[in-house]
C-alpha cells in the first residue's frame, strides 16, 4: 500500500486526500512544502519534479510499490519508464504515450492518421516566413500555440488576444523566440463554442469516465484576460454540464476512446488519468487539447466525491484491471483558486496567505493547497495558484454558496478570486448560447 505521489499543487493535495481515505501509505516529493500534502505523508522530500534520479532514490529508500504523477513535467523527463525500471508501478503514461500531451503536432497527427473525429485544422512552423505565407491563405480566424507544454499559459486566440495581422504576427515571433527549433509554433483553426472536461481512467485499453466539469482558463471575471492554468471549475450533481447533451458527451468518450486505442496501435498503450479538453461546437465536440494526466483544477472537483477507493483505481489503472465503472457521489462541485494579485501576468510571490480550516469544513467546502510555501508555521504565496475551495452540494447552486462561503475563512493582503464562477447567472448564459449556436 505503499504510495509514491509526484507534485505539490491543488491536484496532487486532491489526489493525496483520496489515496489516504482509501487506506494508501503515502510518500510524496513536490517542489513546494504543500502543508496539507505534508500532513498526510509518512515521509516527504522538496525535490524538482523533473529531477527523476532524485524521485527514483527517494522511492528506493521508502520501497513503495505504486506512483501516483500529478504534472505533466516529469512525465515528459520520463519518470514512468525510470519508475519502471526500477519495479515502482504507476497509474501514469510512460514519455512515449504522454506526447499525446507533450507534442500538440503529435497528437493532432495521430487523430488525423487514424481518423478519429474532432480534429480541428492545423499546421505546426519553424519560421515566422512559412507561418506568415499561410496565414495569408486562410480567411477564418485562428489560435496561436507553442508546441510543447505551456501550462496551459502559451496560447492566444484571434478576435480575443490577438486583434490584427501584426499582433498575430508578432506573437507567432515571440513563440519562435522561446521555442525555437526544438518544437515551433502551431497554427490551429479556432473552434467556437463552450469548453467542457471530460477526464477517464485508462488502463491500457479500456476508460472508466469521471463527471464532466467545466473550467475557466481566462484569468479575469467574465471570461476575459490572459490564460491560466485555470482560475476554478464546476461539475453537476449528474455529472453531465448543464450545456451539454448526453449524447455530446457520448461522442467524448467515443473519440477518447479511439485515441487510447490509436495510442495502442503504435505501440505506446496509455496508463493513467486522461483528461480531455473539448470545445462544444455546431458540428459536436472538438478536442482542444489532450493532458496526460488529471486537470487542475478539475481533480478538486471530481476526487473528493470519489466513491470507489483510488487506490484501487491506481491499482487498476497501472496494472491493466479497470472496472468498466467508477463511482461518484451525485454531487455538485464548484473549485474557486485563490491566486497571487497579478496572476496570469506578473504575480508577486511572498505574500502571507491565512486559511482557517475549521471556518472551511464548516461550511461544507474543502480545502486543497497549491503554490504555498509553509515556514515556521505561516504560509506564504508562491507565483501559482495558492489555495483551492471546492463547495459540495445537492446542486451548483447550493455548492457555488458553499464554496463563497468559505472563501471568508481565506485571507491575505494580495490574493485574487474570479467569484463569477459557477454563478447562476453566468451559467445560465451558456446554456443560452449553446441552444441558439446548436439550433
Ligand atoms: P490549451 O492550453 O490548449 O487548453 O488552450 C488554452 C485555452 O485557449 C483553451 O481552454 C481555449 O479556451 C483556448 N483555445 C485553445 N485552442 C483553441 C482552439 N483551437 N479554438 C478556440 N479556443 C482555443
Ligand atoms: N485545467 C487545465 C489543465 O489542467 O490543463
Amino acid at each position: 500500500m505503499r504510495v509514491l505521489t509526484v507534485g505539490g499543487g491543488g491536484r496532487e493535495h486532491a489526489a493525496v486526500e483520496a489515496l489516504y481515505r482509501s487506506g494508501a501509505e503515502i510518500y510524496s516529493v513536490m517542489n513546494n512544502a504543500n502543508p496539507g500534502i505534508i500532513k498526510r505523508a509518512k515521509a516527504y522530500r522538496l525535490v524538482e519534479d523533473v529531477h527523476v534520479d532524485d524521485i527514483c532514490e527517494f522511492a528506493i529508500e521508502h520501497d513503495v510499490v505504486w506512483a501516483f504523477i500529478g504534472p505533466e513535467a516529469p512525465l515528459e523527463m520520463g519518470l514512468v519508464d525510470a519508475l519502471g525500471d526500477i519495479g515502482v508501478k504507476c497509474a501514469a503514461p510512460t514519455k512515449a504515450a504522454a506526447m499525446i500531451e507533450t507534442s500538440k503536432s503529435f497528437m493532432r497527427q495521430l487523430m488525423t492518421k487514424y481518423n478519429i473525429e474532432g480534429n480541428l485544422g492545423y499546421a505546426v512552423f519553424k519560421t515566422a516566413e512559412d507561418t506568415e505565407k499561410y496565414l495569408k491563405t486562410l480567411d477564418a480566424e485562428i489560435v496561436v500555440k507553442p508546441n510543447g507544454l505551456t501550462g496551459g499559459k502559451g496560447v492566444k486566440v484571434q478576435g480575443e488576444h490577438l486583434n490584427s495581422h501584426e499582433e498575430t504576427m508578432a506573437y507567432v515571433r515571440e513563440v519562435l523566440g522561446k521555442t525555437g527549433s526544438s518544437g515551433g509554433v502551431v497554427i490551429e483553426e479556432k473552434a467556437v463554442g463552450e469548453e467542457f472536461t471530460q477526464m477517464v481512467f485508462v488502463d491500457g485499453k479500456r476508460i472508466a469516465p469521471m463527471p464532466l466539469v467545466q473550467d475557466h482558463k481566462r484569468a479575469y471575471e467574465g471570461d476575459v484576460g490572459p490564460n491560466t492554468g485555470g482560475m476554478g471549475s464546476y461539475s453537476d450533481a449528474d455529472h453531465l454540464m448543464p450545456f451539454v447533451p448526453k449524447e455530446a458527451r457520448e461522442k467524448a468518450l467515443e473519440i477518447l476512446r479511439r485515441i487510447v486505442d490509436a495510442l495502442n496501435a503504435e505501440g505506446c498503450p496509455y496508463r493513467g488519468p486522461m483528461y480531455g479538453q473539448f470545445m462544444l461546437t455546431r458540428t459536436g465536440p472538438k478536442i482542444i487539447e489532450i493532458n496526460a494526466r488529471f486537470g487542475d483544477p478539475e481533480a478538486m472537483n471530481v476526487l473528493p466525491i470519489l466513491e470507489t477507493g483510488f487506490f484501487s483505481i491506481i491499482k487498476d489503472m497501472a496494472t491493466g484491471k479497470l472496472k468498466d465503472e467508477v463511482r461518484f457521489k451525485n454531487l455538485a462541485t464548484v473549485c474557486k483558486y485563490v491566486v497571487p494579485a497579478g496572476y496570469g501576468t506578473d504575480p508577486e510571490p511572498g505574500h502571507e496567505i491565512c486559511v482557517d480550516e475549521v471556518g472551511v469544513r464548516k461550511c461544507g467546502a474543502e480545502v486543497f493547497y497549491a503554490n504555498v510555501n509553509e515556514k515556521d508555521g505561516k504560509l506564504y504565496t508562491g507565483t501559482s495558484r495558492s489555495v483551492g475551495i471546492v463547495g459540495i452540494g445537492r446542486t451548483i447552486e447550493e455548492a457555488e454558496r458553499i464554496c463563497e462561503d468559505a472563501l471568508h475563512f481565506v485571507s491575505g493582503d494580495s490574493i485574487c478570486v474570479r467569484h463569477d464562477i459557477g454563478k447562476r447567472d453566468v451559467i445560465q448564459r451558456k446554456v443560452d448560447r449553446i441552444k441558439s449556436l446548436l439550433s
